[in-house]
């Protein structure tokens, strides 16, 4: 199994493209099926993840192709042929989830293995089904599958969601687009992957309204269209690059990165110390002078988003002076915590909070990484301290950071990947 070995210590400096957004390409593929016509996504990034969700797609029946030859676009398009999503790919990646609502509004059927627990939380989907069957789905689990069917079109429903669920409001999203009549859902998630969703929508020729805010209407349409839509860039990659500037003492251009989609991540680096400079074709990092610790909290979009918990945990660890981070959106996600602490960190936790009181420099050390940003923390320690660190069971940061050591070892981190 591959390792990443990095010798740490070193700052930063130079230019980063950053990819196109994995969790925004995730459910635009599953939008193909809500078409017969070719969708084209340009500005893909490539990652597990999304092959995983071009295997899905193609044994639903779609054919996926590269367009051209620079490998960042891909065709989708046909007809649907099976609308089983087996056990075996559901289990590999929760989003796997995302072809439920297409499916039913389109053919009108559809059983998708129930996803299980994952290690940041027991993640259930329940806002997802409770949404299909107030559009007229009728849901059933059986054998560890859920069923949903419908007879003719879903009807448009008012559907008010508890908390604003991501996946949820995507799975409602995609199939209130073809229902008959009006769709509005009340604390619709407002992360920039769902506004791109919806634009993506817009273009094969749903009508959407309140893109962008906590209320989409839906006005469902009999049909609809290809498209080309280019993805937006990833706002985690580009925020898990902004702490690495700022651990290391660099300065970091992150091509591409988008300031309007980083909510609550830039006032947090802003009062931590790190500067961030906008222009129009990306941000500039850097850090001013010292860290200072500063209290996080993570919130739904535009609040400080979960996936940023890990990275800043590690900035809060070389900062000067204690911070709080308190982790509201999943029960489970701390397993970074001992692994940074191995490294010389000092974090306790408490329940949803973990104090991290901060050391002058970490120090490299073998760790193992859990999850994706479990797992990219680690390489932000890495960055960080001082000799070397050795990150085992790196799978999980092919599902969602791009080519992450070549871009690092060209902004001058001694980062490899090691096999065995
Ligand atoms: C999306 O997951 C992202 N995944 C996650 O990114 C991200 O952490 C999360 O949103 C929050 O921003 C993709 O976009 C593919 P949720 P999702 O539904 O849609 C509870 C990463 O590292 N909930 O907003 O699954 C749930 O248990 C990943 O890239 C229910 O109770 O997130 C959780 O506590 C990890 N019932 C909270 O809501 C439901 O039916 C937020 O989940 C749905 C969710």
């Amino acid at each position: 199994m591959d390792k990443i070995r990095i010798q740490g210590g070193r700052p930063l400096e130079g230019s980063i493209a950053i990819s196109g957004a994995k969790n925004a390409g995730l459910p635009l593929m599953a939008a193909a099926l809500l078409t017969d016509e070719r969708l084209v996504l340009t500005n893909v990034p490539r990652l597990e993840d999304i092959r995983t969700m071009a295997a899905l797609l193609a044994q639903h029946g779609l054919a996926v192709e590269p367009v051209g030859n620079a490998g960042r676009a891909l065709a989708l398009g046909g007809r649907i042929s099976n609308t089983e999503a087996p056990y075996d790919i559901v289990r590999k990646m929760r989003a796997s989830v995302l072809v439920l609502g297409p499916l039913v509004a389109r053919v009108g059927e559809a059983r998708v293995s129930l996803p299980g627990g994952c290690s940041i939380g027991t993640r259930p989907v329940d806002l997802h089904l409770k949404g299909l069957e107030q559009l007229g789905a009728t849901v059933s689990l059986d054998g560890g599958y859920i069923t949903a069917t419908a007879k003719g079109r879903l009807k448009g429903a008012t559907i008010v969601l508890p908390f604003p669920s991501v996946g949820a409001t995507e799975n409602i999203l995609m199939a209130a687009a073809l229902a008959d009549g009006q769709t509005v859902i009340a604390n619709a998630a407002r992360e920039p992957e769902i506004g791109d969703l919806a634009a993506c929508l817009v273009a094969m020729g749903a009508r959407i309204e309140g893109i962008g805010t906590d209320r989409l209407t839906i006005d469902g349409v009999a049909h609809l269209y290809g498209a080309t839509h280019a993805i937006i860039p990833d706002r985690i990659e580009t925020g898990t690059y902004a702490v690495a500037a700022a651990v290391t003492g660099g300065s970091l251009r992150l091509e591409g990165g988008r300031i309007e989609h980083l909510g609550a991540v830039v006032r947090t680096l802003s009062d931590a110390g790190v500067d961030i400079v906008p222009d129009e074709a990306g941000l500039t990092v850097s850090r001013r002078n010292g860290l200072h610790g500063t209290d996080v909290m993570t919130e739904p979009f535009p609040g400080f988003p979960t996936d940023m918990q890990a990275q800043i945990m590690v900035l809060m660890s070389v900062a000067e002076g204690a911070a709080m981070v308190t982790e509201t959106v999943f029960e489970n996600r701390f397993m970074h915590v001992p692994e940074l602490n191995r490294m010389g960190a000092r974090i306790n936790v408490h329940g949803a909070s973990a104090i991290v009181r901060g050391v002058p420099q970490l120090s490299g050390a073998p760790v193992m990484a859990t999850d994706l940003r479990a797992s990219v923390s680690l390489v932000l320690a890495g960055l960080a301290a001082k000799g070397e660190t050795l990150i085992n069971r790196v799978y999980h940061l092919d599902r969602g950071y791009e080519a992450v050591e070549e871009k690092l070892a060209a902004c001058g981190a001694r980062i490899e990947r090691v096999g065995g």
